[in-house]
């Protein structure tokens, strides 16, 4: 696996550990994790569920203490210096809440009256996370993708640099998934720095640009997302299909243009063909036309459910008798949370 570059880093932490005591036992939330998230961009950070994501986010966020190991952000060491850092890092850690009754706008103004920041920003957030046309309607009229965008417009309220969004596009439906990504990916497109954590790869696949994933509070593979899945790599497949009376010239012109040529069914898998088109020139160019090229890609999936498939979460040493798993509370869902009044969904805003 290609390791991150060194250079800018967003985030870097090293020999990270936190270890949670109960009467129960202990249980290992993060062994030893080496994250870096190079700035800009989108940075997926992937694990299955209590591989230690939460644990990792909220020890950057000063909300809890590492036992172990160092934490920074822009170089800043955390949590001992995260005031100097903390006005330009925006976070989602818990569902946000809002009062369901109030508009985006106001319960924007709200928020931004509370951490001192001008309510000029206000509709600005709110176009950047294109709610616009909605902005005056109430809260609680809202899709749940609209109410996650909401929440990232509240975290961009003091115009932060690294955007650090845990599991955001848990239990919301395939269009609201869609329509955070999209944000998600904006954002980053105008330079500023997205750690986004999954247990559904999925989900920010499409959108990340870098990835680690953790399986058991470590890290288990990290790289760019092409690099991942060998996309661009000379060693890429292309599924070739020509007409059954071609296949036998179409294997050897490929064979002697220095390809490896593999039959599967009707068709053939040429590997270390790097570039699609240049199969496609190679048999034109001896007359054999080509009825299906498909280059074929790795799936991150498969690389991800290899390093974690067989992972269990946490690494847990019990104490006594067998117990049910001691994380914390499961995150409620947007909908089940109405608010009695708004908290900064920027944990790190005040
Ligand atoms: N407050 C807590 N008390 C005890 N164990 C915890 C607590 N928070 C997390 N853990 C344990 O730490 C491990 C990592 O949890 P977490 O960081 O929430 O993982 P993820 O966010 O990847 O699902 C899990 O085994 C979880 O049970
Ligand atoms: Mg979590």
């Amino acid at each position: 696996m290609t390791l991150l570059d060194d250079g800018d880093l967003a985030i870097e932490t090293r020999g990270l550990r936190k270890t949670y005591r109960s009467v129960r036992g202990t249980s290992v939330g993060v062994e030893g994790l080496d994250l870096r998230v190079p700035v800009g961009g989108v940075h997926g950070f992937l694990g299955p569920n209590g591989s230690g994501k939460t644990t990792t986010i909220r020890m950057l966020l000063g909300l809890i203490r590492p036992d172990r190991g160092t934490a920074a952000i822009f170089g800043h060491p955390v949590p001992k210096h995260l005031p100097d850092v903390v006005g330009r890092v925006g976070a989602i850690v818990e569902s946000p809440k809002f009062f369901p009754a109030f508009s985006a706008r106001r319960n924007l103004s709200l928020l931004a009256d509370g951490i001192g920041t001008p309510r000029s920003r206000v509709d600005a957030v709110i176009e950047e996370v294109g709610l616009t046309g909605r902005a005056k309607d109430k809260y609680r009229t809202y899709s749940l993708g609209m109410k996650q965008r909401l929440a990232i417009a509240a975290t961009l309220l003091k115009d932060p640099d690294l955007l650090i969004f845990d599991e955001p596009t848990n239990g919301l439906d395939p269009a609201g998934i869609r329509e955070v990504r999209q944000t998600m990916r904006s954002l980053a497109d105008q330079g500023k720095t997205v750690l986004v954590s999954s247990h559904i790869l999925a989900e920010v696949e499409q959108i990340a640009d870098t990835v680690s994933i953790v399986a058991r509070g470590r890290l288990v593979a990290a790289g760019r997302v092409a690099d991942l899945i060998g996309e661009g790599a000379s060693t890429r497949s292309v599924r070739v299909r020509v007409a059954p009376e071609d296949v036998t010239i179409a294997t050897s012109v490929l064979e002697t243009g220095g390809l490896l040529v593999r039959r599967e069914h009707d068709a053939l898998l040429v590997d270390g063909a790097g570039d699609a088109a240049q199969v496609n020139r190679t048999l034109g160019e001896r007359g054999v036309w080509v009825q299906e090229l498909t280059p074929l890609h790795a799936d991150l999936e498969s690389v991800f459910l290899g390093l974690t498939q067989h992972e269990t979460p946490g690494g847990h040493t019990h104490r006594g008798k067998r117990r049910k798993r001691g994380g914390p509370p499961p995150e409620p869902g947007h909908a089940a949370a109405p608010a009695a009044r708004p908290e900064p969904t920027t944990e790190v805003a005040s």
